[in-house]
């Protein structure tokens, strides 16, 4: 696979009796349970699983790093720290997982000098140091004193130049790719370098103005292009339609126009709502379902309606290929989940190869039940990670590691 070039993997690195720092993405949501921090959701663990598994196969002693959230500055930041994350892996592998108090300096390294068969380290939330965020150098090389041969399995985190992604990997002569890596890019990069026709794309969200790298990437790849979610709004108003008091992004009008203009001059057929689920406001415990010709004033779209998932998915029967990224609604609210679990249900009934942007689509997929996530072909533990890819930019998490030391 040409997005792949030159990289190795963990498959072809020697990691037997020496120290694998293993980076993945454990930002994982974190709930209360009986006034404990626990992880709400587990799969980007789950998803990280044969990487550890094949590492300790190996003989490696598996060193784990990630960050978790976003920690401020000079904030109290405990509530963020990787010991649920710990907690989790250790229940899920069945191995002692011992957390160093930092990810740097001389208790990890003791951590990590100690460490016996059965036992595996994960280090303290790198984010805690801001040298992290801003890819130093000097972060990295207190790093790289944890690690032999480094194995980057953080797709999630991919699209960040920060220390433990980039400068860490450039300083490491032995690196390579982990599995889930691997099995993002290859599910990805089928996206963008030969989708099988016709190829379809569901985009939702809040705003256009997070999607338009994306959206002008896929005009060029893409047969059909079905829009909704609160970014469906602006290219209604800007087809004239009064959407009352729904969320438009007054700015991105003359945007959506282009777009508009350009779909049709690529004969890239774009289906907009013709249907939504209105009410006075977020907090509204029900909905009504209008012509989107006829919504009242003050209220606001927030859900795709029937009519919609219908025409959504008589064009999704259509598809060799499906790319779904960003809810159709307010799913999180009962009232107007209809829209975006209708949505996952259709691309699960199709046979085509199916792909879920991270984030809240997966969040989404998942909400909308196990039996519809296990029928999608690739759901992307990267929401970020996996837009920016489709946009067609490099991402530092994989540029940083061509070029290594080849295994002998
Ligand atoms: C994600 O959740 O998308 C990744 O873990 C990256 O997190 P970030 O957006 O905080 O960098």
């Amino acid at each position: 696979m040409a997005m792949l070039d030159g990289v190795q993997t963990l498959r072809d690195l020697e990691v037997s009796g020496r120290r694998c720092f293993i980076r993945v993405d454990f930002n994982c949501p974190l709930g209360e349970e009986n006034g404990q921090i626990v992880v709400t959701d587990d799969t980007r663990i789950r998803e990280a699983l044969p990487t550890i598994r094949l590492a300790i196969e190996k003989g490696a002693k598996v060193i784990l790093a990630s960050h978790l959230g976003r920690p401020k500055p000079g904030k109290d930041n405990s509530k963020l720290s990787l010991e649920p994350v710990g907690a989790k892996l250790s229940e899920m592998l069945g191995v002692e997982v011992l957390l160093p108090d930092d990810c740097i300096g001389e208790s990890a390294k003791r951590v990590v000098k100690d460490l016996r068969t059965g036992q595996l380290c994960l280090l303290e939330n790198l984010r805690f140091h801001e040298g992290e965020e801003k890819d130093d150098e000097t972060f990295a090389r207190a790093l790289s004193e944890l690690c032999d041969v480094y194995v980057n399995d953080a797709f999630g985190a991919a699209h960040r130049a920060h220390a433990s992604v980039h400068a860490l990997a450039r300083l490491t002569p032995e690196r390579g790719a982990g599995l889930l890596m691997l099995k993002e890019i290859a599910a990805l990069g089928k996206l963008i370098e030969g989708a099988e026709r016709p190829y379809v794309a569901v985009l939702g969200g809040a705003k256009v103005s997070d999607k338009i790298d994306v959206l002008e990437s896929l005009l060029e790849r893409v047969d059909g292009l079905m829009i909704g979610g609160a970014m469906a709004n602006t290219f209604l108003a800007a087809k004239g339609v009064d959407v009352a008091a729904s969320k438009v992004e007054a700015d991105k009008l003359p945007l959506a126009r282009t777009i508009m203009d350009r779909a049709r001059d690529k004969k890239v057929e774009l289906l907009l709502p013709v249907d939504v689920v209105v009410a006075s406001g977020i907090d509204a415990t029900s909905g009504e379902i209008v012509d989107v010709a006829q919504i009242p004033a003050g209220t606001m779209a927030l859900d795709i309606g029937p009519r919609t998932v219908e025409l959504f998915t008589k064009k999704l029967n259509t598809a060799k290929t499906i790319l779904w990224n960003g809810p159709l609604g307010l799913f999180e609210k009962e009232p107007f989940s209809k829209g975006t679990f209708g949505v996952a249900r259709a691309i699960a009934a199709t046979k085509a190869f199916s792909v879920i942007g991270g984030g809240d689509s997966a969040a989404a997929v998942h909400d909308a039940g196990e039996d519809v996530a296990t029928k999608i072909s690739h759901i992307s533990t990267g929401g970020g990670a996996s837009l920016e890819l489709l946009e067609g930019k490099k991402l530092p998490g994989i540029e940083a590691l061509r070029g290594a030391m080849r295994a002998s």
